[in-house]
């Protein structure tokens, strides 16, 4: 009987399942938005039924589409929306709270106050995280603080905390186990990325028991099956990784200096180090990269909060176009952003800023500005990020890179790819299978059940599709370069007033 490999990739705006054959092609995807839920500004929260129905639906769905049973599925891998945060009860499965997604300012005052408090330096040394709402420590207290009983029921150990991977686990083994993997871990600022374990002062420091949360698992490894009634068998559950490391992984950046960047909701960065952790000095994160076969590396990270959810907004929020496809064509109806730019700060913004309180802002426009200037500025806005991160990575590491891999939703669109390329001054490259959050969470649950035999057998099957060189004059790159650096200045001037 033939085997394939499923990963389930849940991201921010949808659930998505995939199914891999042995050369890594791919044999079906499903796909299901679902509902974000924006309770108050700067607040975006996610029903966790409905990321299980939907992360469910999907998986049945692929199976169905390519027509296979459980008994064809040699392992599940997970991939998932980072830092995004559920607490629930162990006795009943219930969520005491909707999701806190990653994107949610409501902690931005506490972690104002940890920084004046002075424990910036600390934090960064043991986690390699700056001080962010955007890491699930800080919303985990919010729901301790905020959730009548819970902190009561947390001492007790009656509450369980995970990332959308443990949640996902536990539903699929009908609560059975209660894990993440290191890579997850690595993005609560309450783990250390140098002992590898929940470090008892941060805990202390946030007032966040040990009972709730999860244990810790390597990337690759087979944490649990799925419960008799899931599928028509059981099948491991065998990889697991947060999903710009597994996008990481799935683009065979496995040698240290190699770079990724995906295009998602967000854009994010990450460049292989190695196995020693290197603290940024150019305000970019250390992260886990993955851990297999008892082998950590790590990874420098830039976190750009918005840039796929951009086109989103113009289509939900500002309603310029139809579908999220409409933009490249609106947007080259600009052949020039003729001074408008789009810094899109909707959640604060990321590396290397780190500016909590910053917010989405349009500058330079004229009378003569049309929606085609918004949506150029838009996708630009996304290349403009990119830079800012790149330019820190190679600060930080002391190399200039001379190629990036992309990947996710928006590299589909050549525009935007040859003005990344343009504005980088860098080689571009996509490759054949763009998909490779999915196929980095299918490779590491693989390569725990040996469906694949090593790293070598799925190096051979990354593939180079198309790559863009830069073709812009310096000076207009510089002109540019410029006007983006001068819309920065303003939005951060905003932010401190
Ligand atoms: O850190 C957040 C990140 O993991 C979300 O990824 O693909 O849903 O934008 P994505």
């Amino acid at each position: 009987m033939n085997q394939y490999i499923m990963a389930l990739d849940q991201g921010t705006t949808s659930s998505r399942a995939i199914l891999f054959d042995k050369a890594g092609a791919i044999v079906a995807v499903a796909q299901k938005e679902f509902t974000q839920l924006f309770p108050a500004p700067g607040w975006v929260e996610h029903d966790p039924a409905e990321i299980w129905s939907s992360q469910i639906g999907v998986a049945t769905e692929a199976m169905a589409k390519a027509g296979l049973e459980g008994a064809n599925i040699a392992a599940i891998g997970i991939t998932n929306q980072r830092e995004t945060t559920l607490v629930w009860d162990r006795e009943t499965g219930k969520p005491i709270h909707n999701a806190i997604v990653w994107q949610d300012r409501r902690t931005a005052a506490y972690c104002d106050s940890l920084k004046a408090a002075g424990h910036e330096k600390m934090i960064r040394q043991k986690t390699g995280l700056v001080i962010d709402a955007y890491f699930s420590g800080t919303k985990i207290k919010w729901i301790l603080d905020n959730v009548p009983g819970a902190r009561e029921r947390a001492n007790k150990g009656q509450l369980a905390f995970g990332t959308v991977d443990a949640w996902l686990v536990w539903n699929l083994t009908h609560g059975a186990v209660h894990a993440t993997d290191i890579t997850n871990a690595s993005r609560t600022m309450l783990f250390n990325i140098h002992t590898q374990t929940w470090d008892p002062e941060l805990l202390q420091l946030l007032d966040i028991p040990a009972a709730i949360l999860p244990v810790i698992k390597e990337s690759s490894e087979v944490c649990g099956q799925t419960a008799p009634g899931i599928f028509s068998v059981q099948i491991p559950i065998a990889g697991i990784a947060g999903d710009q490391h597994a996008a990481l992984f799935g683009q065979m950046c496995t040698a240290p200096g190699m770079v990724k960047n995906t295009y998602g909701t967000g854009c994010f960065m990450l460049m292989n180090i190695g196995d020693q952790p290197i603290i940024s000095n150019n305000n970019l994160l250390t992260t886990v990269a993955w851990k297999v076969n008892g082998q950590i590396q790590y990874a420098l990270e830039g976190s750009i909060f918005i840039a796929g959810a951009i086109v989103q907004w113009l289509r939900d929020g500002l309603g310029i176009i139809r579908s999220s496809a409409e933009v490249e064509a609106l947007a080259a109806g600009a052949p020039q952003n003729e001074g408008v730019y789009l810094v899109p700060a909707f959640a604060g913004l990321g590396a290397p800023h780190w500016e909590q309180h910053a917010r989405g802002t349009l500058v330079g426009m004229t009378r003569g500005t049309t929606a085609a200037h918004i949506a150029r500025a838009a996708l630009e806005s996304i290349a403009y990020q990119t830079m800012e991160v790149l330019q820190a990575m190679e600060a930080d590491a002391n190399i200039s890179i001379k190629e990036l891999r992309v990947d996710g939703g928006a590299t589909g669109n050549d525009l935007l790819m040859q003005f990344q390329a343009d504005i980088l001054h860098t080689k571009v490259v996509r490759p054949r299978i763009t998909e490779t959050t999915a196929m980095g969470a299918a490779y590491l649950a693989g390569l725990a059940t040996g469906y694949w035999k090593n790293l070598e057998e799925i190096c051979s099957q990354w593939q180079e599709e198309k790559s863009f060189t830069p073709a812009t004059e310096q000076t207009h790159r510089q002109e540019w370069i410029n006007g983006w650096n001068r819309a920065v200045k303003a939005v951060k001037s905003w932010a401190a007033a």
